[in-house]
């Protein structure tokens, strides 16, 4: 079992997986572990888990659609790229999980503590995820905070999107990422 510092510091983004399926069951119990981060005052996340072929088509059909209403695909050439990029991203994954957060626009303060509170389960996530031989990755596309998205994915009106997590099995043939982190002593300082 590995410990907390070992699954922070070894745990990589992996943009690539085998294409085994990851059971949605086993998704469940990750979330359900990793919905103990904390929050201020209410619990601010949701989400969506993409497994099957027909979510998988779901989203990326939605994914499409908007990028066209909203002028990302605007010619044959951005249609080109943004399909390519959308196949590989959510058709060829083996199980994506979609985080989105409750907005609160009446409470700055509120509104920002939602979204901390969301990465912090999305990281206790991750570490999780590595915890049982799993790779993840943790993305922002074009498509996060879209709230007609969002919306049109069955998500409340008053939530957005802020990650698409891509999940699978690790597979040996793709090298694992380098960690670099800049040194600790040039960005935390005593403050006096
Ligand atoms: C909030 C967030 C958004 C990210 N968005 C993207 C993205 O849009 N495209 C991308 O290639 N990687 C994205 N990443 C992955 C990071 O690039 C990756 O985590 C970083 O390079 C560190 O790699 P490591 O986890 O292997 O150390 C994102 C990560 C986070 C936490």
């Amino acid at each position: 079992m590995v410990t907390v510092s070992e699954a922070i510091v070894e745990c990589r983004t992996s943009k690539k997986s085998l294409s085994k399926e990851v059971p949605q069951a086993l998704i469940y119990e990750l979330l359900e572990k990793a919905c103990f981060a904390p929050f201020h005052k209410r619990e601010p996340w949701q989400a969506k888990i993409i497994t099957t072929d027909e979510e998988k088509e779901f989203l990326y059909n939605e994914v499409i659609k908007r990028y066209e209403e909203n002028g990302i695909i605007h010619d044959e050439a951005s249609r080109e790229k943004m399909t390519k990029k959308m196949t590989n991203l959510l058709k060829n994954a083996p199980a994506t999980i979609l985080f989105a957060r409750e907005i609160i626009p009446e409470n700055p303060r509120l509104d920002s503590d939602s979204i901390q509170a969301t990465a912090a389960l999305i990281q206790n996530f991750s570490l999780l995820a590595y915890e049982v031989g799993l790779v993840g990755f943790w993305v922002s596309s074009k498509f996060v905070m879209d709230q007609e998205l969002a919306k049109r994915l069955g998500f409340p009106e008053n939530y957005e999107l802020i990650a698409n997590y891509r999940l699978g099995y690790p597979d040996p043939e793709v090298k694992k990422n380098k960690a670099k982190r800049t040194d600790v002593k040039t960005w935390a300082t005593p403050l006096l």
